[in-house]
């Protein structure tokens, strides 16, 4: 009793330290109280699985920290998986292998979770760029063998593979909880080419800031990758995860521990997915999604009238080449015009460029990649487009194949 009131205290703590919580309901209800055992803390047998992670009820959000080579934001860890551990940390993996989905990319754009996907791209990559690959190995490794999200237990008329969307929906927003990066710099723990920590700074840091402790790996005495540990009330889906201390210590040493510094800036490292709709990389795509990066982050893109909005982003049809063409929404012909983007009926077609710029392919107009609005979307807010660098908020266009 005294435990599970010092974690939910404890569990308010965290949420409150936690700088951004992306709002984002799932596509699928799993019609599963969050009220009900908590999974690895039953006392009897629950039959219903579908509402009971089982047997993989101690889960692992992990996390890496690529130096060699950097992969992802420099500011930000990015993204392995969830793992469903049983709760004495044995585990199982390739549950269903019927259920091994290929093309998670496509899969995702075509359900309306483009905008996870798109954060994807930025913060859930592969070290060899083969995030496609990368995807389809968490899911069909370990998603598969989460009890909660096997196909009987959706709602009938779920379409194939609606249950890994909803696996990678989760995963991001964990993710999204767990700043490890920021918890760091907040003590003072950045990454430095000179300095080594102990064990206990770090782990002490990071329980200072989230209210737990988690679990270190280290390469050759490197941090290279943390696992942030949970329990489960309810489904997978849309269930609540409660944040445990990690039972077990990871392979970091007690002292010496290097975090070097990723190469580059905190600027996007994105890479686009693997599209059965495009040619060769750097082609233009014909339908495509257009994503605002901004320091580093992928936030929201464009919609059919051609405003930056965090909602579902509209798909736009391309005409033409890499160093012209012409796009169009379902509101219409999209063109520039005053210094401002938009896409409508009444509105008169301008020709953009394509610029790659490291994996992205960058929208262009008049040669410029930049862009810029009167403040950040989120919710229904949304924000006109203009070119140029006039207006408070600068970011780039990257055009992804969907
Ligand atoms: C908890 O439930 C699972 C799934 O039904 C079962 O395998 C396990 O034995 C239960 N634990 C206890 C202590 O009854």
């Amino acid at each position: 009793m005294l435990f599970e009131l010092l974690l939910s205290h404890i569990f308010v703590g965290l949420a409150l330290a936690t700088p951004q919580i992306f709002q984002r309901s799932s596509l699928l209800s799993s019609g599963c109280s969050t009220t009900g055992p908590q999974s690895c803390h039953n006392t009897t047998v629950v039959s219903d699985l579908c509402c009971f992670e089982a047997p993989g009820g101690l889960l692992l959000q992990t996390q890496f920290w690529d130096t060699n080579p950097s992969t992802g934001p420099s500011n930000s860890w990015t993204i392995h998986g969830l793992w469903p551990d049983h709760c004495d940390t044995t585990f199982s993996q390739n549950c269903d292998p019927s259920r091994a989905y290929t093309g998670i990319g496509n899969l995702l754009s075509s359900n309306g979770a483009s905008d996870t996907l798109a954060f994807m791209q930025t913060n859930w990559v592969d070290i060899n760029g083969q995030n496609e690959q990368f995807w389809e190995h968490e899911w069909s490794t370990h998603g598969t063998c989460m009890s909660t999200l096997v196909r009987s237990c959706l709602p009938s008329g779920s379409v194939t593979g609606a249950e890994a969307v909803a696996f990678f929906q989760t995963v991001v927003r964990l993710f999204q909880r767990l700043p490890t990066y920021t918890w760091l710099a907040n003590a003072g723990i950045t990454p430095s080419t000179t300095r080594t920590f102990t064990l206990s700074q770090l782990t002490s840091a990071l329980k200072a800031q989230s209210g737990f402790t988690p679990a270190l790996d280290c390469s050759s005495g490197t941090l290279n990758q943390i696992e942030w540990y949970f329990n489960l009330k309810g489904s997978i889906i849309d269930g609540t995860f409660v944040p445990i201390d990690a039972p077990k210590a990871g392979s970091c040493p007690s002292s010496g521990i290097r975090y070097p510094p990723k190469s580059g800036s905190p600027t996007t490292t994105t890479t686009p997915p693997t599209s059965t709709t495009t040619g060769a990389p750097g082609s233009l795509p014909t339908k495509a999604t257009i994503h605002a990066l901004q320091s580093g982050s992928s936030i929201g893109g464009l919609l059919s009238l051609g405003t930056w909005s965090t909602q579902t982003l509209a798909t736009f049809t391309l005409s033409g080449t890499t160093s012209s063409f012409t796009m169009t929404s379902s509101k219409g012909n999209c063109g520039v015009s005053g210094g401002s983007f938009a896409c409508g009926s009444g509105v008169s077609l301008t020709s953009f460029s394509a610029v790659s710029s490291g994996s992205n392919l960058l929208l262009a107009s008049g040669g410029s990649t930049a862009f810029t609005s009167d403040g950040v979307p989120s919710g229904t807010t949304v924000f006109t487009v203009f070119t140029g660098s006039a207006h408070a908020q600068d970011y780039t266009l990257s055009i992804v194949a969907s």
